[in-house]
């Protein structure tokens, strides 16, 4: 009976992890995941999780790679890869990098996760899930952002097992189409799987939309058709305050001026409404 309540109660204060998806590359993954921590970071824990073994979500906080990544701390986390352990702990890997933002780099070796944990009898899928419950990281952060990798497999299938909620950066052009079509098809093979809960669908979030171009305007309305299942959030154009922004690795928050505070208002946006979500 005290163990119910105290479980009740543990769930009531739990953070919540959402990860941004596309197996397609350039459409604004990171830029959107780095702005909505900065977001999140206005009052809350923020963990900044980078899950892409290109590890660029890392690179816009640190100037060094480090020794050790979240790949480390994965295999560390299945007994039976004890040979290939490393002596790493989770505070030697985890590092502050703002004012409640903290950071799990990502790094190289995370491409290998997938062959490494090949043999293993252990739920492959599950790893990243048991380390977040064994560190208890939804309890010391209010938020965990992922960004998640340009693929398909075993480190996405690994994401979307870990996380309260999903959200979609795409392009709104004829060719994401099939890449949003390949997320949902996992997110549907994991509710097949039964292994875990099926995250939440936070969303779809058009970037770099081009609105003077009259074929990207029917496009985006044909992507509006198809996706009518889920929540479409305000598009982001073309900005090039995100490029002055990243390259001294700082958020829009970080700036003045009209078209910063218009970023801005839309990240706060999209912030409240993952949060409203995932109440
Ligand atoms: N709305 C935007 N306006 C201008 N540049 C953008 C915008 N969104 C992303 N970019 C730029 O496009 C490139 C790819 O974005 P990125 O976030 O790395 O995509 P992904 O993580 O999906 O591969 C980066 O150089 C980024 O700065
Ligand atoms: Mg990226």
């Amino acid at each position: 009976m005290f163990s119910f309540f105290k479980q009740d109660t543990r769930a009531q204060n739990s953070g919540k992890a959402i990860a941004l998806m596309n197996q397609k590359g350039g459409v604004g993954k990171t830029t959107l995941a780095f702005n909505l921590a900065h977001s999140f970071a206005k009052n809350k824990r923020v963990l900044c999780l980078d899950m892409d073994p290109q590890a660029n979500f890392s690179s816009l906080f640190l100037k060094k790679t480090p020794e050790f990544n979240i790949h480390h701390l994965l295999i560390n986390s299945v007994k039976e890869l004890k040979p290939l352990h490393t002596q790493c702990m989770l505070e030697d890997v985890i590092q502050k990098v703002g004012d409640n933002i903290d950071l799990l780099p990502s790094g190289q070796e995370l491409s290998g996760f997938e062959l490494t944990v090949a043999g293993i009898t252990a739920p492959r899928q599950l790893i990243l899930k048991r380390l977040i419950e064994k560190h208890e990281l939804k309890t010391k952060y209010d938020v965990i952002i992922i960004d998640g990798p340009p693929t398909l497999g075993l480190l996405v299938v690994n994401i979307m097992c870990a996380v309260d909620g999903v959200l979609f950066p795409f392009i709104p052009d004829r060719f994401s189409e099939q890449g949003l079509i390949n997320m949902q098809n996992v997110l549907s093979d994991i509710e097949d799987m039964q292994i875990c809960p099926v995250p939440k669908n936070l969303g779809y979030v058009p970037n770099l939309l081009d609105s003077r171009r009259k074929q990207a305007v029917t496009d985006m309305e044909k992507m509006r058709e198809e996706l009518k299942h889920g929540v479409i959030h305000s598009a982001f154009t073309n900005k090039v305050q995100f490029g002055k922004s990243l390259s001294q690795g700082k958020s829009v928050f970080d700036y003045k001026g009209a078209d910063f505070a218009q970023l801005q208002e839309q990240f706060k946006e999209l912030a409240s409404s993952i949060e409203k979500e995932l109440q």
